[in-house]
């Protein structure tokens, strides 16, 4: 089984990203042939700031290194190593009715928001379509947001076999559903493009402060409090602390007698050590610079001679070779 996902370089990442995205990659590394990918290509519709992509892109490379990816396992590269990809979304992009792409809920959102659309913003699901395509994938590791993306790639899969004869792996997306949606401090889902973050690595000072800022209501601390499992840190807290301590805590919240700040300050203890050991190894990490690039370069090597199989093959399908 071939298992691909990708993470754009738009921002640094957090723990959205971790819970929704790389934890369940990461685990699945064992289960499968991993593939994973920085997608620099796609950060080109979200950011002009050239230096400012290198630097999220080798951030990037160390959280998932520090994270737990494995590069004797998993292939692991940086998008545009493999122009090849370009190729097999022109091919795709053919087969794409205009129609499937306007209903795009994250075209949508963003255009909604008041982004200018371009070419390269109506074309991102092409593109991520090749991503998936061009390896053979079986399964996509994903948070919810990207679910009809997924779709969108079994949609061009199908219509490239009906049209040109079986030549293309119809891939299946994996959404964990309980950490399918990991809320911001806001309470809205947490994203790089909403100011809401809590970042997977960051200075303590700033994190805490973060954490020790989430809003929560005016009842006093002696006040039994029904809805405990909707508070905000509590959800949080679900996903740093052993299931018992989470639920230990969101009873005494339940029967009053537990303050908010108590109850946070627990949350960022939890928090920061969830990650201890992470980042030790990414400070490790981001002091031999070469390593990281040497693992793209080997990734690359790797994912292109795989991408190289299939796109020989759909060229041959619709008689460009
Ligand atoms: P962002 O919205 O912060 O820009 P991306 O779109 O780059 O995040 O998402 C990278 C991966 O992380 C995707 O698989 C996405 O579904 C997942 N992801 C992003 N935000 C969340 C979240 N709040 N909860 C769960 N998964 C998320
Ligand atoms: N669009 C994805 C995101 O914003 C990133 C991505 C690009 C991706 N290509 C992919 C994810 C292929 C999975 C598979 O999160």
């Amino acid at each position: 089984m071939r298992i691909l996902t990708g993470i754009t370089p738009s921002g640094t990442l957090h723990i959205g990203n971790y819970f929704g995205a790389m934890r369940p990659a990461i685990e699945l590394q064992t289960r499968g042939e991993a593939f994973y990918f920085i997608a620099d290509y796609h950060s080109l519709t979200a950011l002009t700031d050239a230096e400012a992509r290198r630097r999220y892109t080798h951030g990037i490379a160390l959280d998932w290194l520090a994270c737990g990816l494995d590069p004797a396992r998993a292939v692991f590269w940086r998008q545009s190593d493999i122009p090849e990809v370009c190729e097999l979304m022109w091919i795709l992009g053919t087969l794409t009715p205009m129609g499937l792409l306007e209903r795009a809920h994250s075209y949508k959102d963003k255009t909604a928001k008041g982004i200018s659309p371009n070419f390269g913003l109506f074309a991102y699901p092409v593109l991520m379509a090749a991503d998936i395509l061009l390896y053979d994938t079986n399964l996509v590791p994903v948070g919810r947001d990207q679910k009809q993306h997924v779709e969108m790639t079994r949609d061009m899969a199908i219509k490239f076999n009906q049209t040109y004869g079986e030549t293309l792996v119809v891939p299946e997306h994996e959404i964990r559903e309980n950490v399918a949606l990991v809320p911001g401090l806001d309470g809205q889902k947490m994203s790089k493009s909403y100011g809401n973050t809590i970042e997977i690595f960051g200075e303590e000072k700033t994190l805490r402060k973060k954490i020790m800022g989430l809003v929560m209501d005016s009842r006093t601390p002696a006040e039994p409090k029904p809805d405990a499992d909707k508070n905000l840190a509590i959800q949080l807290l679900r996903l740093f602390a052993p299931a018992e301590a989470a639920l230990d805590f969101e009873n005494r919240l339940r029967a009053g007698g537990l303050g908010y700040g108590d109850l946070k300050k627990a949350l960022f203890e939890h928090y920061w050590n969830y990650f201890a050991t992470a980042r030790a190894r990414r400070s490790e990490l981001a002091a031999d610079p070469g390593y990281v690039e040497g693992v793209l370069r080997d990734g690359a090597l790797r994912a292109r001679a795989a991408a190289a199989s299939v796109l020989t093959r759909t060229r041959k399908a619709c008689g460009l070779a």
